[in-house]
């Protein structure tokens, strides 16, 4: 990395930025500590460029959450009216006042209409490039620095706190890559190739294991779970799917690219009847399909979707935007954070996937509220265009152990929920293992632990009120103190999430995560969709209030185990709705008829 400055006019920014932190006029807009893992290593130089993302302020979102929970609500006369593009963009879209003051704002710092690089569709979101002293101007001397990844060497440029004018502020909510410290990790446990011996074959029974033995399907009795297994397990083995009317997208970010000869490899082992089957791939911002370089998650997913769902077609969505920051001249850094722009590309389309699965997610408290708040809404707005979003709950139970702190100074132990599952408008997917009965995922067995937890920026919704007050008072006094008693709690559903057998670079590997549960029960949204099209029905859409509706009936509550996490363990599994597993694993058949019914 090249410096242009010296080291003494490095000191003298970063004490002037010291003696006047927010100049008058300038209102903090976000702010966050570097979480532990990332180390602040010098001032970004002031010509190298970022891109200011801008998400601006909606004219009416609480207007269009209103209409959200009304087509929601399997009670109401609208349930499932799903909303048009255009529908969602009169709730939106910016209003006349905030474009006329964001613009007068740009044009104060030399950025003409001309300069807008991005605009999404309902053009509530826009990017424009500028050099760091540029944005030091525009943002209230906001400090830019380079910090550091410990564990993996990633490097980005960002700030820990920026400000707005006092009259921009309340047009602009957040600016989507600055004070953010997420990475957008994938949920999968490490993952090991099978030996020779291990790869078995998967037409005959392996090794039965011991927890396992008593009724499980007989295709569960394997030491690895396939399409096979999930198939009879969950009850979809005699759907035929229509196969029309819908796709399902799959979330891919980073370097993460979907394999297709894999995935013929995992179709003529695991599903033979689908073999030829293929899923597209759509590149957003920058984003790459390189063959040559298969991705476990990204093959785990893809895997998976084709496997229980197909003939129903699958989209890989391969989104660019967190390259590894180099500080070449000239170079912008980009604005490292995964949603955004994915976001922006799905609520253009006419046909947005009917059902979105994504298997990755960051500490909540290394996400800044600000943007937290704008990407949970985008969130809303997706589903309330029809589309099931689902997120992964997390592979760390409530958080793994040496990293159980607040960071706002105080070093508080604490939980550490996950974001985007604390959104209230997605459903979160945990995970379970073994068979006979499923129980809580946990890392002895599986490497990786069913993410549990209680937003602390998200207030609980009124869908799950009544499930959650029951669980707390369950509870009592346990972990008091370390979750947040008021906020949306997570996972909603589960599914299994053990020692899946996939294929990477046309070897076998054995993959566990909430990554792996989160397109099984991505695929079983899918077969649902697919009944209620064929019925002239229109797709589930937002989901939350029709599981809860249902309180338990087409689930297999799972009452064992626990998320383990921060050195305790964690929340129990218990009967009825819990943090551990939610309502528990489908039961497609029983499914099926509840979502004909409405
Ligand atoms: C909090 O923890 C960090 C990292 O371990 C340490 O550097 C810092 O001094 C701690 N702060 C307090 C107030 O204990
Ligand atoms: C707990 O959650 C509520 C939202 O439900 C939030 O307002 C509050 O700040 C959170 N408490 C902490 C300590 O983060």
């Amino acid at each position: 990395m090249k410096f242009s400055s010296s080291l003494l006019s490095l000191f003298a920014l970063v004490s002037l930025v010291i003696a006047s932190p927010n100049p008058a006029g300038f209102v903090v807009k976000d702010s966050l500590n570097a979480p532990q893992d990332w180390a602040r290593r010098s001032v970004a130089p002031s010509d190298e460029h970022v891109v200011l993302h801008l998400g601006l302020a909606k004219r009416d979102q609480a207007g269009l959450e209103a209409r959200l929970l009304e087509i929601s609500d399997p009670d109401h006369k609208d349930y499932g009216e799903w909303l048009t593009a255009d529908e969602v963009d009169a709730f939106t879209a910016p209003s006349a006042e905030t474009r006329t003051i964001v613009s007068r704002w740009l044009e104060e710092h030399g950025l003409m209409d001309s300069h807008i690089e991005k605009r999404s569709v309902s053009e509530n979101s826009i990017s424009v490039t500028v050099p760091i002293h540029k944005a030091r101007a525009m943002l209230g001397d906001a400090e830019f620095h380079v910090y550091e990844h410990r564990d993996t060497g990633e490097e980005r440029i960002t700030t820990e706190s920026y400000s707005l004018p006092r009259d921009v502020a309340p047009h602009i909510e957040t600016i989507f890559g600055l004070a953010n410290f997420a990475r957008g990790s994938a949920f999968r446990s490490p993952i090991r190739v099978l030996t020779q011996e291990e790869q078995g074959d998967d037409s005959t029974p392996g090794v039965v294991k011991a927890s396992s033995a008593s009724g499980a399907p007989a295709s569960c009795n394997f030491n690895y779970v396939t399409a096979h297994c999930l198939r009879y397990l969950y009850g979809t083995e005699d759907y035929k799917p229509y196969g029309k009317g819908q796709h399902i997208g799959i979330s891919g970010f980073g370097k993460e690219y979907a394999n297709f000869d894999d995935l013929q490899l995992y179709l003529k082992n695991q599903r033979k009847a689908r073999e030829g089957y293929k899923f597209s791939v759509t590149t957003i911002n920058g984003g790459h399909n390189t063959q040559s370089k298969p991705g476990a998650e990204a093959n785990l997913d893809t895997q998976v979707v084709a496997g229980l769902a197909a003939p129903i077609r699958s989209t890989y969505y391969s989104t660019g935007g967190s390259p590894p920051f180099k500080a070449d001249k000239g170079t912008p850094t980009n604005t490292n954070e995964p949603y955004a722009e994915q976001l922006d590309y799905l609520l253009g389309l006419t046909h947005p996937p009917a059902v979105l699965s994504t298997s990755y997610g960051d500490d909540e408290q290394t996400v800044p509220y600000a943007y937290a708040k704008r990407v949970c809404a985008d969130f809303a707005s997706l589903t309330a265009r029809g589309v099931s979003i689902l997120f992964a709950s997390g592979d760390s139970g409530v958080g793994a152990a040496s990293s159980c702190q607040t960071n706002d100074g105080l070093n508080t132990t604490t939980f550490l929920p996950v974001f985007p599952s604390t959104c209230p408008w997605v459903t979160s997917v945990g995970a379970t293992m073994d068979f006979a009965p499923e129980v809580v995922a946990e890392a002895k067995e599986s490497y990786i632990t069913s993410g549990a937890g209680f937003s602390n920026y998200f207030a609980r919704p009124s869908y799950q009120k009544t499930a959650v007050q029951g669980y707390l008072k369950t509870l009592g006094t346990e972990n008091a103190g370390l979750y947040n008693t008021t906020g949306r709690a997570y996972p909603d559903v589960a599914a299994q999430g053990s020692r899946y057998k996939i294929y990477v670079g046309g070897k076998y590997y054995a993959v566990s995560g909430t990554s792996a549960s989160t397109p099984t029960m991505a695929s079983i949204i899918a077969l649902l969709n697919d009944a209620r099209l064929k019925a002239g029905k229109s797709t589930l859409g937002f989901l939350n209030p029709w599981i809860y509706s249902l309180n338990g009936k087409g689930f297999t509550d799972v009452t064992s185990g626990n998320s383990y996490g921060c050195s305790t363990d964690g929340f129990p599994a218990t009967e009825g709705w819990d943090p551990a597993t939610g309502f528990g694993t489908p039961k497609f058949k029983t499914l099926l008829s509840q979502a004909l019914k409405k």
